[in-house]
């Protein structure tokens, strides 16, 4: 395999314990990114050596392993605000991940600001988890949902989001990058259209946290939301950025130990951020953990990194333009290393099965982005995405097995 200039993809790959392993007999070409990155030995290791070393619980104990166990953890949470910009810790909450911290939001925000005839804004491009939790609260509170139409490229139409904005807009939530598809939508001009209504926005960072440099004060944005284990982090622990002031406006999203600051049977008083959104025993393991995915971008830079797979995602795209019946879903020049595509009378599911009987792993279906499919007038696609460690041979393997697997079921 390659070594691409000064990109040292096998050195890379050493770092991943996952890429040795075979599957049906064949070297693991793993395609499937977008859905969860795999795990360099340094956050493996990060998790093996909390519960060998300091696991204890967290901002209560007085000893030796509560107090090494806090202060990695905050560490974990300063290198978050670092990672997305922000300006302070406090502005750095710890969830399960984007789907929580959209719900936090849409819960703790949603119910408390929303009133009847309100609008909240999503795209055509949404996730389930950015449009579920707001279907949820847009009922409670008799609001409206609206949502940004896109043409048959998966483009956003700005012209039809600027003549949805007016003073009953109160919330615009958008991904920046299409886990279908990898589209980048343009949300620097979304986010100020928005404000000059006052809308507050939340920016669904799940794909775009990986692959672009964020910066939430440039960016503008009210809240960012992400996954730890799309990049390159554990399971289970996800972030929430918030503008201070919002969050400080916000009622808490549950209640339990940690967030409060006084209990008593007839009235509570609650925690200063972030803890206030932190209610209970935190996942303390993976928030650790995560910081050691965080190191992993940064050591390499994520500018580099993004090169890297911009190469791959180029050689790709030319390479299954090649295949007869291939079309690619969302063939933008504005998109992130994810390849989305449909063969004519292939079904994605046989096409997985097969692909995945070659030791390769892609995504098939409607990748929780049922309205978009329907829109596109599709029952789902194949999507392979692109990481740190692919190679153009891997690649290379994708095309040989689409070819044959084309070839059994056409
Ligand atoms: N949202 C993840 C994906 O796109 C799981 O695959």
């Amino acid at each position: 395999m390659e070594t691409e200039g000064t990109y040292d993809v096998q050195a890379i790959r050493a770092q991943f314990p996952i890429l040795s392993r075979k599957v049906k007999g064949k070297d693991l070409v793993y395609l499937d990114n977008a859905a969860t990155a795999q795990k360099p030995v340094a956050v493996i290791d990060a998790l093996v050596h909390y519960y060998s070393h300091y696991n204890a619980n967290i901002h209560r104990g007085l000893h030796t392993l509560a107090d090494e166990a806090t202060a990695t953890y905050e560490a974990s949470r300063a290198a978050v605000m670092h990672f997305v910009g922000a300006s302070s810790t406090d502005e750095i909450i710890f969830t399960k991940g984007t789907t929580e911290s959209i719900n936090l939001v849409a819960n703790a925000w949603g119910k408390s600001f929303l009133q009847e005839g309100d609008e909240i804004i999503i795209t055509s491009l949404e996730h389930h988890a950015n449009i579920v939790p707001w279907q949820m609260v847009a009922a409670e509170k008799k609001a409206i949902l609206r949502v940004i139409p896109i043409d048959d490229n998966g483009i956003l139409d700005m012209e039809a989001f600027k003549s949805m904005l007016g003073p009953k807009t109160k919330f615009v939530s958008v991904v920046h990058v299409s886990n279908a598809l990898g589209i980048i939508n343009p949300v620097e001009e979304i986010i100020r259209l928005a404000h000059e209504y006052n809308a507050v926005v939340l920016v669904d960072g799940a794909q775009s946290s990986v692959h672009l440099d964020i910066d939430v004060q440039t960016l503008g944005c009210d809240f960012y939301v992400f996954s730890g284990h799309k990049i390159y982090g554990p399971t289970g622990v996800g972030v929430l950025y918030g503008r201070r002031d919002l969050l400080e406006s916000m009622p808490p999203y549950q209640g339990g130990g940690e967030m409060i600051k006084e209990v008593r049977f007839e009235h509570t008083t609650y925690n200063e951020l972030p803890f206030k959104f932190e209610a209970g025993t935190p996942n303390i393991a993976d928030v650790i953990a995560l910081k050691a995915g965080i190191d992993f971008i940064n050591t390499i830079g994520k500018a580099v990194i993004r090169k890297h797979e911009e190469t791959l995602l180029e050689y790709a795209t030319a390479k299954l333009k090649n295949i007869k019946g291939l079309r690619i879903i969302g063939d933008v020049k504005n998109k992130v290393s994810v390849i989305s595509f449909v063969v004519d009378g292939v079904h994605p599911q046989d096409l997985a099965i097969l692909l995945d009987n070659q030791g390769i792993a892609v995504r098939t279906g409607h990748h929780c982005t049922q309205p978009l499919m329907h829109r596109l007038g599709i029952v789902g696609t194949t999507r392979a995405s692109f990481a740190a460690y692919n190679t153009i041979e891997e690649i290379d393997v994708l095309v040989e097995a689409l070819n044959k697997s084309l070839k059994m079921l056409l």
